[in-house]
């Protein structure tokens, strides 16, 4: 695991475009593994700068998501799919055609975690971004889930739930569940990068720097792949 500290979120973010850069340089043909929340959108703002710069493009990268909000619609301002197309997909030169996302849509919502597992199985992610939630979490596998986990539908804990409240107008309204990667999927990507930022992230820092590896915490299951990088700003190192 190799762990990269820096000063704040605008250097973990530049830290950030430059590996995913560097990627897209040396293999235009990318599929790269996708999140959401606060802790990426540095890293896309400085993609997309990139791409203006005519360093890189999106033409042959394909992208796949870890995670969507079950009862959303895709319309919805902050369903992951809006959230990728705002932040990420509608400023370069990404077709449509590449671009996956769990489907949270329709009423045979098993049908759809077996659809994107299949699709998953088959897409050989060269780098998965991820952030990491307070309670360790990652994508939505909340504490307590398998390492064997594939794609499934999760019901939020409170806790995540009161943590994504601030993107809502209330409580009542963060779904209660969503469709998300399996860890499984998720440690089947050839490289991980991690980010994480702020104060809010301390203790699962603390607690993923210290090398324990339990069910409990999910992202402790990062110990176990081979080509992990970790940016963590000073805020989020806190007194470690
Ligand atoms: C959500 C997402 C995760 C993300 C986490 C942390 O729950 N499903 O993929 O890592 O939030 O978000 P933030 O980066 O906003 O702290």
């Amino acid at each position: 695991m190799n762990v990269i500290r820096v000063k704040d979120y605008e250097s973990l973010s530049l830290e950030a475009a430059k590996i995913v850069g560097e990627l897209l340089k040396t293999k235009p043909k990318s599929h790269l593994g996708l999140a959401t929340g606060s802790s990426p959108i540095g890293l896309y703002q400085n993609l997309i700068k990139m791409f203006k710069n005519n360093e890189i493009s999106f033409k042959h990268v394909k992208t796949y998501n870890l995670d969507e909000y079950c009862g959303l619609p895709k319309e919805h301002k902050e369903s992951y799919y809006s959230f990728m197309h705002r932040n990420l997909f509608d400023h370069v030169d990404i077709s449509e055609k590449n671009i996956h996302l769990p489907s949270s849509e329709g009423k045979n919502l098993e049908k759809n975690c077996k659809t994107y597992n299949r699709l998953l199985h088959k897409a050989n992610i060269d780098l998965q971004v991820l952030g990491i939630g307070s309670n360790g979490h990652i994508g939505f596998n909340e504490p307590g889930t398998s390492f064997e986990q594939e794609t499934f539908i999760v019901k939020l804990t409170e806790k995540t739930r009161q943590d994504n409240k601030r993107f809502f107008n209330s409580i009542e309204e963060v779904p209660a569940y969503s469709i998300t990667m399996g860890i499984k999927n998720i440690m089947q990507a050839k490289q991980i990068l991690m980010l994480i930022s702020g104060a809010s992230k301390q203790s699962a820092v603390k607690q993923l720097l210290s090398g324990n590896i339990s069910e409990d915490f999910p992202a402790s299951v990062l110990h176990k792949h081979e080509n992990v990088t970790i940016i963590i700003d000073d805020a989020a190192y806190g007194d470690l």
